[in-house]
């Protein structure tokens, strides 16, 4: 008979334990569905129709001919060098000019968001672990590049 409420309290406890564990995964969904997968999804798909082409699906590139993308100065560097490369093709001193034969369009058409997605996505992808890059800082980039 003492044993009974010891056990029933305990019983209580595992399900708290597993309605809280639930709850946390429930958020970590929650969460992703809210920023994650919307940018995530739209860099991917910018990045299979702009950049795929030469730095492959795996961000490998061509050897001599396209960069990698995959640990590379510049795609995990600072922010807004990468989008002065990306945008502008202006070259950052990490990427020095002859090693590589094909040459990159710029993207400056790209919408704030769409350059901020892409340069995310890279940023994000083939073990890269870069910092994303917000569209905002896509804004002062383009704006410090008008202004010149
Ligand atoms: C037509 C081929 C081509 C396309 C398309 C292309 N690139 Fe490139 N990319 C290159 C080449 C070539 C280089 C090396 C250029 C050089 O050193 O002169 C390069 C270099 C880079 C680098 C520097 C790599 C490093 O970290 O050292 C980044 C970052 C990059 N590209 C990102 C992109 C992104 C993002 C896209 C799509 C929006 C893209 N590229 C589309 C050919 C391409």
């Amino acid at each position: 008979m003492s044993s009974w409420p010891r056990r029933t309290m305990s019983n209580w406890r595992i399900a708290v334990v597993r309605a809280a564990r639930l709850l946390l995964i429930a958020m970590a969904f929650a969460g992703s569905a809210c920023k994650g997968p919307e940018s995530i999804d739209r860099g991917a798909q910018l990045y299979t129709n702009l950049c795929q082409s030469c730095h492959q699906s795996n961000g490998t590139g061509a050897r001599g001919l396209y960069a990698p993308l995959a640990g590379t100065p510049v795609a995990v560097g600072d922010p807004k060098e990468m989008l002065g490369w990306v945008m502008y093709g202006i070259r950052p001193v990490s990427l020095p000019r002859g090693q590589f034969a094909g040459a990159m369009p710029q993207f400056n058409f790209l919408s704030d968001a769409d350059a901020a997605a892409v340069t995310s996505y890279v940023r994000r992808s083939f073990g890269n672990h870069a910092l994303a890059i917000e569209p905002n800082i896509v804004a002062e980039v383009r704006a410090a590049h008008v202004d010149k």
